[in-house]
């Protein structure tokens, strides 16, 4: 199929959205991965703003990512499990309906804490615009048996609000090939979102042309799943270091990105074909100029 468009803006994703206003471009799909305001360092934004000015631009961004919106589109929204009732909340107050709470669980071992449960999952918020979704893919996955089975799955199972499959990049070693480095070594986004994720989400809820919009687009994982999912995306990132680092994604060819690994995984999904949309990976998609301010693989 012929290669979606990949746009890549450079800025702060609450003026870039107002513009994309502007063009008309109506989303499928919104993924939310936003800095959790941990008050780690960054150079071009705070990561530890008060709360309730924290939540206030959540909201804002969740408002604006509604508009921009088809009927029945969906949005992913990411943050750590304490936040759950915030999540919930500006969802709600801004217009989506909730879908499901998804626990994606980390493989990794659990942050310890004294006098409570280690934490050990993440929660992905999934909400629509309306009460029904315009689309949702039942997936299918050949998750291995537990030992309490007694007879192997024919056709696999369906995926559920659970997602214990997928391994997130941390640090060190386990991160492996798919986490970017730099010269050497070190990793360029300790954030990165693994591609296994992001394809299971594009995967459930849009369509091959489709677009979908990330607006903290860090190291642009979904636009490098979209791309090869022949789906349309836009990427929004403040830091010109990330941005640059999603066009060299988007246009050089990394094995360690591909998703045609996972097709087999997915094998018991009816439909699977018209689901995946399938481009050519490695795509052919020239590089522009030195200043990647803003990246367009054109049509
Ligand atoms: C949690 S990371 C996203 C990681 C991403 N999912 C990936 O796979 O690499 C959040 C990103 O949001 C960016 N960011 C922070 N404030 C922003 C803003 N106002 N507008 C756009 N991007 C912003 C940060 O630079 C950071 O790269």
């Amino acid at each position: 199929m012929p290669l979606p468009r990949a746009i890549v803006l450079e800025g702060d994703c609450l003026q870039q959205m107002a513009k994309l206003q502007v063009q008309g471009i109506n989303f499928a799909l919104t993924f939310l991965d936003p800095p959790f305001n941990q008050g780690k360092e960054y150079a071009y934004f705070s990561d530890d703003l008060p709360e309730e000015e924290y939540w206030g631009w959540m909201e804002q961004v969740c408002r604006a990512a509604h508009q921009l919106t088809l009927e029945g589109g969906a949005i992913y929204f990411m943050q750590r499990e304490k936040n759950a009732e915030h999540v919930l909340r500006v969802l709600r107050e801004t217009g989506w309906t909730l879908q499901n709470v998804i626990i994606w669980v980390k493989r990794t071992s659990a942050v310890p804490n004294e006098w409570r449960f280690g934490k050990q999952y993440q929660i992905i918020a999934f909400a629509t615009k309306g009460f029904k979704p315009r689309v949702f893919h039942r997936l299918r996955i050949d998750a291995p048996l537990r030992p309490e089975y007694r007879y192997p799955r024919e056709n696999g199972m369906y995926v559920t609000d659970v997602w214990d499959d997928i391994r997130e990049l941390t640090s060190g070693y386990f991160a492996g090939e798919e986490a970017l480095r730099d010269a050497r070594g070190n990793r360029l986004h300790k954030q990165q979102s693994p591609v296994a994720l992001l394809a299971r989400i594009l995967l459930s809820s849009t369509l091959p042309g489709d677009w979908v919009l990330d607006p903290f687009a860090g190291t642009g994982t979904t636009a490098v799943v979209a791309q090869q999912l022949g789906r349309h995306s836009v990427s929004i990132e403040i830091d010109p270091e990330n941005v640059a680092c999603i066009c060299q994604r988007l246009s050089a060819r990394r094995e360690a990105d591909s998703i045609a690994v996972l097709k087999h995984y997915y094998r018991f999904t009816p439909n699977l074909e018209q689901v995946w949309g399938e481009t050519d990976f490695p795509p052919p998609v020239p590089v522009p100029s030195a200043q990647f301010t803003l990246f367009d693989s054109g049509e």
